[in-house]
């Protein structure tokens, strides 16, 4: 199978990063990561696509306030430059504009560590404890114009625990990102997935609805 080439918008660890590229060094994932690019010229991000030879390019966005389209410009022609088909937003703490979503039409996508629609933006993990929410998870979207309000391609669900803090909750929830990030990434490779409107069809999907959680 063709692999497909991916440019990685990062910020910060880039523990995501890390398990996309470790899933394609296992054979789990047909895809190359062509580019990783960086707005924080400090991420260790940089340093761990370094460290597989991939290219990693920072983009500081210093001198770039209020000209959010004159920056994402800059991503486009990076990612053009490394010939992307497919854009993934890992824990890239910008919001994109229709620039560059203009350029990779249903081809950007990003991971959320919440169940989507609840708790879009920032502090999610915080916010789902708070609430008193008894699951939470994770959700990867194409990414559209809004905060975190994409058509949904894949979500994973663990359970909030009363002992909960923001960290273990955090750590319970990553665990199933580095999972899911790569399956909705391969589906999209394998053109198994169609956006009808707001909703993303999977050919030869489910049909089961016997799987149930409960909590607790
Ligand atoms: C991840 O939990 C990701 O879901 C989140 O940032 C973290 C990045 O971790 N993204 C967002 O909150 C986007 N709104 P990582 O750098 O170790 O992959």
């Amino acid at each position: 199978m063709k692999r497909i080439k991916l440019g990685v918008l990062v910020s910060g660890r880039g523990s995501n990063l890390q398990a996309i590229i470790d899933n394609i060094e296992n054979g789990l994932l047909s895809a190359q990561v062509a580019v990783v690019i960086s707005d924080q010229a400090d991420a260790f991000s940089l340093e761990r696509a370094k460290r597989h030879n991939i290219p990693a390019i920072p983009v500081s966005a210093a001198g770039y306030k209020g000209k959010r389209d004159a920056y994402d410009a800059l991503l486009v022609k990076e990612l053009q430059k490394h010939h992307v088909e497919l854009v993934c937003l890992a824990g890239f703490m910008r919001i994109i504009t229709p620039t560059l979503l203009k350029a990779f039409p249903n081809r950007v996508m990003n991971i959320h560590p919440a169940l989507l629609p609840s708790f879009p933006g920032l502090h999610v993990q915080k916010a789902a404890i708070e609430h008193g929410a008894k699951f939470s998870g994770c959700t990867v979207h194409f990414v559209d114009e809004g905060m975190d309000t994409g058509p949904i391609i894949i979500q994973a669900v663990v359970p909030v625990l009363d002992s909960d803090t923001e960290d273990t909750l955090s750590a319970r929830i990553l665990k199933q990102e580095h999972k899911v990030y790569s399956r909705a990434i391969q589906l999209y490779a394998e053109g198994t997935l169609k956006v009808e409107g707001r909703r993303v069809i999977m050919t030869g999907g489910r049909t089961s609805t016997d799987d149930h959680l409960i909590n607790p």
